[in-house]
């Protein structure tokens, strides 16, 4: 059989680039940066397979200019910049990377969670800045993290690895999700369900794990911030579009909340001069899954998802 042809928008990690060479005839514009719209749509029309990024925008127009695709391989678990019922209408595969980024995704949401609320960025200017005197009694005071309530905005596999961190750390866990866990599995993971409306009042910290779709754009904004404490800190290490993101800069200005660690921004990849310029605000260009191990992961799962596609057979990802 010829090898599938498949277009790649960007360098992978190392392994995962050795077998779509040697297993695909590859396909790409320039793969330090991400493709041109109109890169997109001359680089899929003769192809069998897309392998691409978050920042790829697959829409019906650009399915359409692939009249040969089988399958669209995100390099992602998230899958938000694919209209998959679009692709499903053509009988066009669409797969993910589920499992293999949940630890490491956690892990960053809890490196904002400690750096907001223990002001690590803040003493790293400090010494940094040579303006560091000495030990004080009130310098840099934070907010403690141990037996601190915090509330999970979704209960996924990346909320459960954050709950089991947040567990390690004597808290009390909250959550709310679209659909509630069994009794079991919260005694298990020690949860309280919470309805959404009642989720923020009590809460030191919120996490947003939910995935973005229409029904969760904006579903935390000036509502949210009115119930939360004046010290709460959120993290949203999600999607930025989960959080009315105006909203947030006034909740933060107007100190209705006391910070928040963000991986994930609205209009990635600008982020408002606001968050910017405010100290209580930890700030990470979308490094969830920044991880050497886990990235390669995710290539492999990538690869195999797109060359099981390429060859009409189902992948192990599939997503529709
Ligand atoms: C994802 O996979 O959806 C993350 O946002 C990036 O790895």
């Amino acid at each position: 059989m010829d090898k599938p042809r498949i277009f790649l928008t960007r360098r992978l990690p190392e392994q995962s680039m050795k077998r779509l060479q040697q297993q695909a005839d590859l396909v790409h514009v320039d793969l330090d940066r991400d493709p041109t719209r109109q890169e997109l749509l001359d680089g899929v029309r003769d192809v069998d397979g897309l392998l691409c990024l978050l920042t790829n925008k697959v829409d019906a127009a650009l399915l359409d200019a692939g009249s040969r695709l089988k399958v669209v391989s995100n390099y992602a678990v998230g899958f938000n910049n694919i209209d998959v019922p679009a692709a499903t209408e053509r009988n066009i595969a669409v797969t993910n990377t589920p499992g293999v980024l949940t630890d490491c995704t956690a892990d960053m949401a809890w490196a904002l969670l400690m750096a907001a609320a223990r002001r690590v960025v803040e003493g790293d200017h400090l010494v940094r800045g040579g303006q560091w005197t000495g030990w004080e009694p009130l310098q840099l005071l934070g907010q403690e993290v141990s037996g601190a309530t915090i509330g999970f905005v979704g209960m996924g596999r990346i909320a459960k690895a954050t709950a089991k961190r947040a567990a390690a750390f004597e808290m009390r866990l909250l959550y709310w999700n679209r659909t509630r866990l069994a009794v079991d599995e919260e005694k298990q993971l020690g949860l309280e369900y919470r309805e959404f409306d009642d989720l923020f009042a009590d809460c030191d910290f919120v996490s947003i794990h939910v995935a973005l779709t229409e029904a969760t754009t904006h579903l935390v904004g000036a509502k949210q911030f009115e119930q939360m404490k004046e010290s709460a800190i959120l993290i949203n290490t999600a999607r930025g579009p989960v959080v009315d993101e105006r909203a947030l800069v006034r909740a933060l200005q107007q100190q209705q909340i006391g910070g928040a660690g963000l991986d994930v921004f609205e209009h990635e990849p600008t982020v408002a001069d606001e968050l910017r310029s405010m100290a209580q605000v930890v700030l990470a260009p979308h490094l969830g899954s920044a991880t050497i191990a886990t990235r390669e992961k995710m290539g492999s799962i990538a690869v195999d998802n797109c060359l099981a596609g390429c060859r009409g057979d189902d992948p192990p990802q599939r997503i529709n």
